[in-house]
């Protein structure tokens, strides 16, 4: 801690005083003395106004640009409010009028230096948070890819605005939100996530909002909601599109108004915390049929990430391809170092229907059975699959002139295979020649029974 002022009694009984409740002090009787201090680095300087080389003023300036960390409480002769109401602008924490109290400066001082404490601790907290969750996590040097990193660093930005994320399955909508979170300036608040499809409505409501006791039968307790426990910082809500109207209506009120009631609740909470949604499905579709609010759409849709497919950035492929190698590579302890480049064509010629999540379990598997430094096909089975498929394409099957919807045919064929397989996942998957996995993905993602 740095005190100066010209006066040695002054200086004399502060720093005794400071000492005394275990301060480490220096003394300087000019401003040129206490720059030249500042240098070496100090937390609070407690700095009278008038000094015989300059005036407090542009000491406390300078100051500030040595290290914008640095606390200063300003100490003027006289009670006047214009001096204070300056120094206070010019970005003094705090001020004390002589002659002083020492125990008022004490305790200004500790105040003070908890304050720094307190910046220190969230700045090494959000750095150690958001250190994981980068931009560099986002793999991908695609145009698109580009883009998206782009728009992803200006919405981080502004932390107040809601955000969108679209696009399939696996494209990376949990990885960017996250980034969104970990970038912006609520990245030392929480960070909470919810799947609005996995619960039903009456669960999702009072995890999202909160109830108060007896609410409901299990009611025991009062409970803060997701949106409560996350003040300051963001929610994710997830496969958005699932929402009932009732809750689409709450929602929506939350983003309008910032407030919202516990179910049970007669009293309005406010809360800021900035809502990122994501979907995979089309809500514009949803919208149309009346199954999402339009009002609620207009609301999300205002920043919007679109992901794109994996097969739409071949470019990015053996990026990733490369990336998760390394990862794992490192987790299970193996020697594999890459790709090899018929693995890096066949893998770029593929359709990725689980996109970046299918590569990475794909690369997953290699890397554990793997034997050798580079992957090759051979060590990819679905790509054998897919290989295996586009030769025997034109066996039975003829597109019609007017063309049809892959999707539907897709879906009346896996459900063709798990009738006949009695819904044995393994059975049908053969029947398709596919993998067990690729199967599962494809009855979710048709969402069958
Ligand atoms: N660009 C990327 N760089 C690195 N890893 C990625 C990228 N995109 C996705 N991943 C990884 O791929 C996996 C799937 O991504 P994620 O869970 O974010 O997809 P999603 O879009 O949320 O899918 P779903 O709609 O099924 O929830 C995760 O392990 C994620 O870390
Ligand atoms: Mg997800």
């Amino acid at each position: 801690m740095l005190v100066v002022d010209d006066e040695e009694l002054v200086r004399w009984s502060l720093a005794a005083r400071l000492r005394d409740d275990g301060h480490d002090i220096v003394e300087a009787g000019t401003a040129a003395e206490a720059l030249d201090r500042a240098e070496h680095g100090v937390d609070l300087v407690l700095l009278d106004y008038k000094l015989p080389d300059a005036d407090g003023l542009s000491v406390l300036k300078k100051l500030r640009d040595i290290d914008p960390d640095t606390l200063v409480i300003m100490l003027t002769a006289h009670r006047s409010i214009e001096t204070v109401v300056e120094a206070m602008k010019a970005g003094a924490f705090d001020y004390a009028t002589k002659p002083f109290e020492l125990d008022d400066v004490a305790v200004r001082v500790s105040r003070a230096l908890e304050t720094t404490r307190l910046r220190r601790e969230l700045r090494t907290l959000r750095e150690s948070l958001s250190r994981p969750f980068g931009l560099a996590s986002i793999i991908g040097e695609s145009d698109a890819m580009q883009r998206v990193k782009t728009l992803v660093r200006k919405v981080a930005s502004s932390p107040g605005s809601t955000v969108l994320l679209t696009g399939e399955s696996g494209t990376g909508k949990d990885l960017v939100a996250k980034v969104i979170h970990y970038l912006s300036s609520r990245a030392a608040r929480p960070f909470l996530n919810i799947t609005c499809s996995a619960l039903p409505e009456n669960l999702l409501e009072s995890e999202l909002f909160g109830h108060e006791r007896g609410a409901f039968t299990d009611a025991r307790q009062q409970k803060r909601g997701l949106l409560e426990q996350a003040d300051e910082g963001s929610v994710f809500l997830d496969e958005i599109g699932e929402m009932t109207p009732a809750l689409q209506a709450k929602l929506l009120r939350v983003l309008e108004e910032k407030t919202f009631r516990r179910v049970g609740g007669s009293g309005d909470i406010r809360v800021d915390v900035r809502v990122i949604a994501a979907t995979n499905r089309d809500l514009e579709e949803h919208v149309r049929a009346g199954k999402f609010r339009e009002d609620l759409y207009y609301r999300l849709n205002v920043l919007r990430v679109e992901l794109p497919p994996l097969r739409a950035r071949q470019d990015d492929v053996a990026l990733l391809a490369q990336h998760f190698v390394e990862s794992f590579s490192r987790e299970f302890k193996r020697q594999v170092k890459g790709i090899s480049q018929e693995t890096e064509a066949a893998l770029r010629a593929y359709g990725w229907p689980g996109n970046v999540r299918e590569l990475r379990n794909l690369v997953e598997r290699a890397v554990l059975l793997c034997e050798d430094e580079m992957l090759e096909p051979a060590d990819f089975d679905s790509l054998h699959t897919a290989r295996y498929k586009s030769s025997g394409a034109r066996n039975g099957f003829e597109l019609p002139p007017e063309g049809v919807n892959l999707e539907d045919v897709e879906k009346g064929l896996v459900i063709q295979a798990l009738e006949r397989s009695g819904g044995n996942q393994t059975r049908a998957a053969t029947l398709l020649g596919l993998h067990r996995d690729q199967i599962r993905y494809r009855i979710e993602k048709f969402g069958l029974k």
